[in-house]
């Protein structure tokens, strides 16, 4: 079986493009693997809070010592945490907000990638000191953009802050294998980004077909 943490991170609900690639792959999954779990996140709707003083003291002080505030502030991240331990694929769908990802995805992964739960911090690594505590996981990384041009070698590839961020931050929820597919020119709103809308979910249902086949059924 396999359990899917369905992220949704954009603060639209029926014009937003990167929801509906979202809903597009969970769909086609469900056609063809009705018994797997899908575990709904929408952070765009109810975005978790940020992180905070009693936070960080908690996540460095060992659990039997830790205050009942810092307990407090930990609570949300451990229920977070939790949801990414115990998926095999995440599937992200999010906006490209200011060249990066919006701030309610940013609460979120400042939630859960965190000091001896999902990674480890050991100084005689040298200088590699952090190690993910996580691994085998698969992300699908669906994106949307008002401009276009954010691909490797191309335009404004030097200005996309979202999806190198997230790449680098997901290796330390053990993330091992990202797929992206992302929708461009939303702003321009003309046939380069019908087009951009049609490769984009093409490229969805390819995903799905593949990971379909990959990732472990009831069966498995
Ligand atoms: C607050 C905000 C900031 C945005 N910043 C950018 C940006 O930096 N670059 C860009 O290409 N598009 C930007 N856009 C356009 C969105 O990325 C685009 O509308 C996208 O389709 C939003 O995703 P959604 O359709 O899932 O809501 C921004 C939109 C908003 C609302």
């Amino acid at each position: 079986m396999t359990q899917i943490l369905h992220l949704t991170a954009s603060a639209r609900h029926g014009r937003s493009l990167s929801r509906m690639l979202g809903a597009r792959f969970i769909d086609g999954w469900r056609r063809l693997r009705p018994d797997d779990v899908i575990v709904p996140r929408d952070v765009g709707a109810v975005p978790p809070p940020a992180i905070s003083e009693n936070w960080i003291a908690g996540a460095f002080t060992p659990e039997v010592e830790r205050t009942p505030e810092q307990q407090d502030a930990l609570a949300i991240s451990d229920e977070l945490i939790g949801e990414v331990v115990d998926c095999d694929l995440i599937v992200l769908a999010t906006p490209m907000y200011n060249y990066g990802m919006p701030a309610a995805l940013k609460a979120w992964v400042d939630q859960v990638v965190r000091v001896n739960k999902t990674f480890t911090f050991d100084l005689t690594r040298g200088d590699d000191p952090l190690a993910p505590t996580l691994a085998g996981k698969t992300m699908v990384l669906l994106t949307s953009s008002g401009e276009f041009g954010f691909a490797p070698g191309e335009l404004r590839s030097h200005m996309n802050h979202l999806i190198p961020h997230l790449e680098t931050v997901s290796k330390y929820l053990g993330v091992t294998e990202i797929h992206t597919a992302s929708i461009e020119y939303q702003e321009f709103g003309d046939a380069r980004h019908e087009s951009s809308v049609a490769l984009a979910q093409d490229r969805v249902d390819g995903l799905v077909g593949e990971l379909t086949k990959s990732l472990p059924s009831v069966a498995a």
